[in-house]
């Protein structure tokens, strides 16, 4: 049987292509153990985010130098590129001279992500609130979140969005693997740093993406790993006095060491859309995608026909909604452009529906329900 590895920025799949049921959903990080961090840089060298491999090929990294993997990834091409991973999606990255995290600069607003009013709620009373209303008492707590939940449901996608809603101050961005791998032996101080230039405007939010990346540490005898999550506590500890606010996101909770884990004041989950969110995200991507009306869709029957799809606790998740939209116009087009007319109609979706694997697997989701227990 065939087998091929699917990766993207923070995740990687192993998909069995006869059975795509069995999708296993595996995570960067065990790439870091697997392959040291050769894979993880030239995914970040490559610039591209969405790669297959075979298998066969992905045990020969394991053994292989860094040259192999690059060759690799750039020769790999089964071609379909599962859209971009989104996990930076439209959150453009200021050029800054600064090597490891960027100032989040985007064009949406809380708004724009369907869903989640606790999580909307949560950032608002901690991070906005105090800037834009002389409150009469202070909230003392670090202002500490961790969000975690399945890939494509809208982590990275929420930050973006703070971005836009705080009144004074940036939100700098991190992605952990990046910061590991790409810097390995200057992490901590590359981290340190990191902090400090933060802590310049007390309004200022870090966000820390893929935070797993960092403190899958106590289990290695990597001193670099374990000189990384001390410096990541102490860093954390500092945020009491300095005021700042820290944020970070993981599709594995369970592999964050604790003693970091007991440094988030909350704990939110961003888990797969219900069918009424499925709705309005369709309807989002399609007014963004598409211009003009499309008068045959009745959108409320596409998410139907998606949520019955999703057997056996398979989920969709928002990017793979935004995905089926972009195949849907890209079928289009090519009619447009081969046949001269085009059709935009349910059936369309239908189709891309049924040829769309849902991105969460139900093991996954059974970590996000192990973890909250
Ligand atoms: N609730 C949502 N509302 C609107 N768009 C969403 C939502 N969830 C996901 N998306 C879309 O999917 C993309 C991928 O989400 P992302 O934030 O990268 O997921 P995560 O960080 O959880 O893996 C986003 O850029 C956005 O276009
Ligand atoms: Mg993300």
């Amino acid at each position: 049987m065939l087998e091929q590895l699917f990766i993207d920025k923070g995740n990687a799949y192993l998909l069995k292509s006869k059975d795509l049921r069995s999708t296993e959903p595996l995570h960067s990080l065990k790439f870091m153990y697997l392959a040291k961090d050769y894979f993880v840089r030239a995914m970040l060298e490559d610039n591209v985010n969405v790669r297959y491999a075979g298998y066969a090929q992905y045990k020969e990294l394991q053994k292989e130098s860094w040259d192999f993997a690059l060759n690799m990834i750039a020769n790999s091409g089964h071609g379909a590129d599962s859209g971009s991973s989104g996990s930076v999606s439209d959150v453009e990255m200021s050029d800054d001279d600064w090597p490891n995290e960027s100032i989040v600069k985007s064009n949406h607003k809380f708004d724009d992500i369907i869903g989640y009013d606790y999580i909307k709620e949560k950032f608002k009373v901690h991070m906005i609130y105090p800037m834009v209303c002389d409150m009469p008492f202070k909230i003392n707590a670090p202002n500490t979140i961790l969000m975690y939940g399945p890939p494509g449901c809208g982590k990275t996608f929420f930050i973006g969005a703070l971005s836009n809603e705080i009144p004074d101050g940036d939100v700098y961005y991190i992605d952990a693997s990046n910061i590991l791998s790409k810097y390995y032996g200057e992490t901590s101080r590359n981290l340190s740093q990191i902090f400090s230039k933060v802590k310049e405007n007390k309004n200022n939010v870090l966000f820390i993406d893929e935070i797993d990346a960092l403190s899958m540490t106590r289990d290695s005898n990597d001193p670099v790993s374990n000189r990384t999550l001390s410096t990541l506590l102490t860093q954390i500890d500092g945020i009491d006095k300095a005021d700042i606010n820290l944020i970070a996101a993981t599709n594995r909770p369970d592999l964050i060491d604790s003693a970091l884990l007991s440094r988030f004041n909350s704990m939110l989950y961003v888990g797969p859309p219900d069918k009424k969110e499925k709705e309005f995200i369709f309807d989002l991507e399609i007014n963004k995608q598409i211009e003009g009306h499309m008068p045959d869709l009745v959108v409320a029957d596409i998410a139907h026909y998606m949520c019955d799809k999703e057997l056996g606790g398979l989920k969709y998740s928002g990017r793979d909604i935004r995905r089926i939209v972009t195949n849907v116009l890209e079928i289009a087009s090519i009619d447009y452009v081969v046949n001269g007319s085009f059709c935009i109609d349910n059936k369309l979706f239908y189709q891309m529906i049924d040829e769309s694997i849902p991105g969460i697997s139900s093991k996954s989701l059974e970590i996000y329900d192990d973890f909250r227990i």
